[in-house]
C-alpha cells in the first residue's frame, strides 16, 4: 500500500448538513423528497408542503456539528474527507448573477477545519442535489442553459477554494441516470422527470450530453486555475454478472455492462464509444450535439476515475438485444435486499482498470443497517465484516494485481439520510447520531465499535487486516 494512501470517508451535503434553509440556502431536488423505508418510495412533491416530512431538511445537522464531527473523523486517522458542496448554498436559485458570500464562507469554515487536522477534502460539486428552481424554470437538465449555470457554479468554487481544493469530482453517481425506470435517479440526477407521451431513454441521453459538457468544461477550467487541480468522474460500479454460463446470459452481461460504462467511455476517452452510436441509429434517436461539444469533451477528459461500490447483481438474456436483472443466488444479502460481494470489489477494480489505466479512487463503499445501542455501545460487527472483506480484496487488487487506487473512502464517516429511502435507520457511518438528542440541541453523537476498527486500518494502512491471521479473509493472500 502506498504510504500517501487516501483513507477516510465519504458523505453528501444533501444527506448530512440539514439547515436546509439557513445561511440563504436555496431548496434543491432533494428538499422537496419525502421520508421512505424499505417498503415505501419517497414521493417527490411539487415544492415544500407543509406537513410532509422532509428528511434532507434536518440531515444530521453537521451544519452546525462541523468541528465536531470533523474532529471525529480526525480522530479516527482520516487523511481525506469526501464531501459535497451543496449548489444551493452557493446559488440558492442557481441562475443568480452573484453567488452567495455566506453559503461559500461556510466550506471555508469546514475546509479550514478539515486541513487544520492535515485532512484532505475531495469535494462532488452536484451530488444529488441541484436548485429546485433550475428543475422547475427550465426542466433541468433537459435544457443546454443548464451548462452555463453548472459552469459559473463550478468556476466559483474552483477559484474560491482554490488554496484548499484541489481533490473534485463533477456529477455523483452520473451513470444512475441510466436507469430510467426509477423517478428518483432523473430527479436526483438531473432534476427531471420524465413525462407520459417521451421517450425517456431518448430525454436521458439527451441529458447525459449536456452533462458530459458541462463537466468536460469543468475540468478544463479546474486546470486552468490550478494545474495541480485533479477532476475525477463519479460512477457507480456494482459488476453485473452473467446469471449463468450461457453465452446468451455472458452477452447479456457484457450489454448491461456497457449501459454502466457508456458514462466512464465518454468521460475517460473524450468521446462517444461506437455501440452507444449504432443504439441511436437503431432507435432513430437525434440528439442536439455540437461539433463544439465533441471537442470540448475530447479536451476535458477526467484525471482519476471516483465510483461507488456496494452491491452487484447478474443479468439474464430475455430475448434479442434484451436482458433482465436477476439477483445472485449465491450471495447474502442486506435488509435491504443489497447482494454482499467483497470479491466484487477486486473484480470491478480488475476490469475498470483494463479498459481505462487510470487512478482509481474507490468513494463510496458501505453496509447499510439497522444499529442498535445497547449498554452505551454500538457493536456493529455486521459492518466491520463487510468493510475488513472488502478492504481485503481491494488491497488484493493492489498488491496482486496492479491497480492503481488512489484511496477509499467508506460510506458513510458518520450516520445520514439515506439517499433511496430518506431514513436515517439505514445506517452505515462509523459515528452513530441519535436524530432526538440532535433535535434536543445535544450531540447526539457516538463512536460506533467499527469507528475503533478503521482507526486501526488506517494506522497500519492496512497492515493490520494482513497480520491478524487465522481467518481466511483477512489474509492478503491468494
Ligand atoms: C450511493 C449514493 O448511491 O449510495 C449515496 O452516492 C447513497 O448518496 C449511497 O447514500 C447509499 O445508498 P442509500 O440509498 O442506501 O443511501
Amino acid at each position: 500500500m502506498k504510504k500517501d494512501f487516501l483513507w477516510g470517508g465519504a458523505v453528501a451535503a444533501n444527506q448530512y448538513e440539514g439547515a436546509w434553509n439557513a445561511g440563504h440556502k436555496g431548496v434543491s431536488v432533494s428538499d422537496v423528497m419525502t421520508k421512505g423505508s424499505v417498503d415505501q418510495p419517497r414521493k417527490i412533491t411539487q415544492g415544500v408542503i407543509a406537513g410532509e416530512d422532509y428528511p434532507n431538511h434536518y440531515g444530521i445537522d453537521f451544519y452546525h456539528h462541523y468541528q465536531e464531527d470533523i474532529k471525529l473523523m480526525a480522530e479516527m486517522g482520516f487523511k481525506c474527507f469526501r464531501l459535497s458542496i451543496a449548489w444551493t448554498r452557493i446559488f440558492p436559485n442557481g441562475d443568480e448573477e452573484q453567488p452567495n458570500q455566506e453559503g461559500l464562507a461556510y466550506y471555508d469554515r469546514v475546509f479550514d477545519e478539515c486541513h487544520k487536522y492535515g485532512i484532505e477534502p475531495v469535494v462532488t460539486l452536484s451530488h444529488f442535489e441541484m436548485p429546485y428552481h433550475l428543475a422547475q424554470a427550465y426542466g433541468g437538465w433537459r435544457s443546454r442553459k443548464m451548462i452555463d449555470f453548472f459552469i459559473k457554479y463550478a468556476t466559483v468554487c474552483f477559484k474560491h477554494y482554490a488554496a484548499k481544493v484541489h481533490y473534485w469530482m463533477t456529477f455523483n453517481e452520473i451513470n444512475n441516470l441510466i436507469d430510467t425506470d426509477n423517478p428518483f435517479n432523473g430527479w436526483t440526477g438531473g432534476g427531471v422527470l420524465y413525462h407520459e407521451d417521451e421517450n425517456p431513454e431518448e430525454v436521458m441521453y439527451q441529458v447525459s450530453h449536456y452533462q458530459f459538457v458541462a463537466s468536460s468544461l469543468a475540468v478544463q477550467i479546474a486546470h486552468q486555475i490550478n494545474p495541480e487541480n485533479q477532476v475525477g468522474c463519479m460512477l457507480h460500479f456494482g459488476p453485473i454478472y452473467p446469471y449463468s454460463c450461457k453465452p446468451q446470459d455472458m452477452m447479456a452481461s457484457v450489454k448491461a455492462m456497457d449501459r454502466r460504462f457508456f458514462f466512464s467511455d465518454v468521460q475517460v476517452r473524450g468521446h462517444y464509444p461506437e455501440y452507444a452510436k449504432k443504439l441511436w441509429q437503431r432507435k432513430n434517436y437525434h440528439f442536439d450535439i455540437t461539433p463544439a461539444d465533441l471537442n470540448n469533451l475530447q479536451n476535458g477528459c477526467i484525471d482519476y476515475i471516483g465510483f461507488s461500490y456496494y452491491k452487484s447483481t447478474t443479468a439474464q438474456a430475455a430475448g434479442p438485444e434484451e436482458f433482465v436483472e436477476k439477483p445472485n443466488p449465491n450471495l447474502k444479502k442486506s435488509d435491504w435486499g443489497w447482494a454482499i460481494d467483497p470479491i466484487g470489489l477486486r473484480y470491478i477494480l480488475n476490469v475498470v482498470y483494463e479498459r481505462y489505466h487510470l487512478p482509481l479512487f474507490i468513494v463510496e463503499n458501505g453496509f447499510g443497517a439497522y444499529d442498535k445501542v445497547e449498554n452505551g455501545e454500538i457493536n456493529d460487527q455486521y459492518r466491520i465484516d463487510y468493510l475488513r472483506d472488502h478492504v481485503v480484496e481491494m488491497m488484493k487488487a493492489i498488491e496482486l494485481d496492479g491497480v492503481d487506487v488512489m484511496g477509499y473512502t467508506p460510506w458513510s464517516a458518520i450516520d445520514l439520510i439515506s439517499a433511496s429511502t430518506g431514513e436515517v435507520e439505514k445506517r452505515y457511518g462509523f459515528i452513530y447520531v441519535d436524530q432526538e438528542q440532535v433535535n434536543q440541541g445535544k450531540s447526539g453523537r457516538m463512536k460506533k465499535a467499527s469507528f475503533y476498527w478503521y482507526q486501526k486500518v488506517i494506522a497500519s494502512n492496512g497492515a493490520c487486516l494482513r497480520e491478524s491471521g487465522g481467518e481466511k479473509d483477512e489474509k492478503i493472500s491468494e
